[in-house]
């Protein structure tokens, strides 16, 4: 659907998200196809806002590294010797190449181009044939390092040096979910999925218990969940379960539970919350782990969706983890695997030139407001107050 610009980025053209949830409209399918309002969100979201991409504990040693592609910036997260991880901008400080790939440990990176060499510390450290070139001084030269602040363990990056904290960001995150201690948790499994998807399909997906009886009509459960939205302080929304055992297994895998984590309390020691850090994590923590799906969107249909799966430091060392902790990972790859499926599948139909924009459920209060939080930064503080 082509939709013209000044129609693209008119407040008024987003009204209707805007009413209550029982009168609200969904977004404008240009939202979730078009390229020029893709470029929107990345310039006045993504490059502002707190991105939460990876784990410190993914990289545990000095020189332990994984890169990202992350709304077309590549990135190299490492552990310097320092013992702090960095973020670098992974492109080459002489004509630009991608200098890592994939990820792992080295001393220092070198640029497959023509072998510039940089330290864990961005430094660089050798540029051979360089040396009859004027003015030249290795210290203008280093990698350009990002904007990079931790919570409970997860690391998340800011393109904008005038964004505030990630404290303030967060709100009262950290606060109401202190019990489930992320930042002891560890790591134990990572993948990814190239979806055909707008990345604001997934986590709409994860942010609405509506769709699970279709979905995951023979995987996921919900008889004896209760669940409710909860109001929060902060760039974070929260669906939260309450019921009985993980929400983490099949229901014929129940059996191969590990034991909860012992420090919950409160609202977490009776269920599950799946939070939406915005604007696009989904951490989902549940009584015996924490589950997390970052999207990294690569394009306005096309998404890498990242799964990492947390587990307390004394469920990982017992005996029995590797052979139990599979049939999490069983669940996980089941439902994300449905999810990812049915995201594409809204996606062919949201090519159409025929779609209009849909009406809500009582049941997906927070598709709505995430639409709204979207658009305020995308439209309201971004594209239309450019535009005045
Ligand atoms: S582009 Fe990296 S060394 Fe030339
Ligand atoms: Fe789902």
């Amino acid at each position: 659907m082509s939709v013209a610009t000044d129609v693209m980025f008119d407040p008024a053209s987003y009204d209707k998200v805007r009413l209550s949830l029982e009168e609200a409209e969904t977004l404008p399918p240009w939202c979730y196809t078009s390229e020029v309002y893709y470029r929107a969100e990345v310039e006045h979201m993504f490059m502002k806002v707190w991105n939460l991409l990876g784990r410190a504990d993914r990289i545990p040693n000095p020189g332990d590294f994984y890169t990202v592609k992350y709304v077309g910036v590549p990135i190299i997260f490492v552990r310097g010797n320092d013992g702090a991880v960095h973020a670098y901008s992974n492109s080459c400080r002489h004509r630009g190449t991608r200098i890592a790939v994939g990820e792992g440990n080295c001393k220092s990176f070198v640029c497959p181009y023509h072998g510039w060499a940089y330290g864990l510390d961005g430094a660089l450290l050798a540029a051979p044939g360089m040396d009859k070139t004027a003015n030249f001084d290795f210290a203008d030269y280093g990698l350009v390092p990002l904007r990079l602040e931790t919570w409970g363990g997860f690391l998340f990056v800011n393109f904008d040096d005038d964004a505030e904290p990630l404290s303030d960001y967060l709100g009262n995150l950290p606060v109401e979910m202190a019990s489930y201690g992320y930042e002891d948790l560890v790591l134990t499994g990572h993948w990814s999925y190239d979806v055909a998807c707008n990345w604001k399909l997934h986590i709409e997906n994860a942010m609405e218990d509506y769709h699970v009886p279709w979905v995951h009509a023979t995987s996921l459960d919900l008889k004896d969940v209760q669940f409710w939205n909860v109001p929060t302080e902060g760039n974070w929304f929260d669906m939260r379960e309450c019921h009985d055992g993980t929400r983490a297994l099949l229901e014929e895998d129940a059996h191969h539970g590990f034991p909860r984590i012992s420090t919950l309390k409160g609202h977490a020691a009776e269920g599950t919350n799946f939070v939406c850090v915005a604007p696009s994590t989904c951490l989902a923590s549940t009584t015996d782990c924490v589950w997390y799906i970052e999207l990294h969107p690569q394009g306005p249909g096309s998404t890498k969706v990242n799964v990492g799966a947390c587990f307390p430091k004394e469920t990982v060392a017992r005996p029995d983890f590797d052979e139990r902790v599979q049939y999490y990972y069983k669940r996980w790859r089941r439902s994300v695997g449905e999810d990812n499926n049915i995201s594409a599948v809204q996606q062919e139909g949201l090519f159409s030139p025929f779609v209009t924009p849909g009406r809500l459920s009582t049941l997906e209060p927070l598709v709505r407001s995430l639409g709204e939080w979207w658009i305020d930064w995308v439209i309201d503080r971004g594209a239309a107050a450019e535009i005045k």
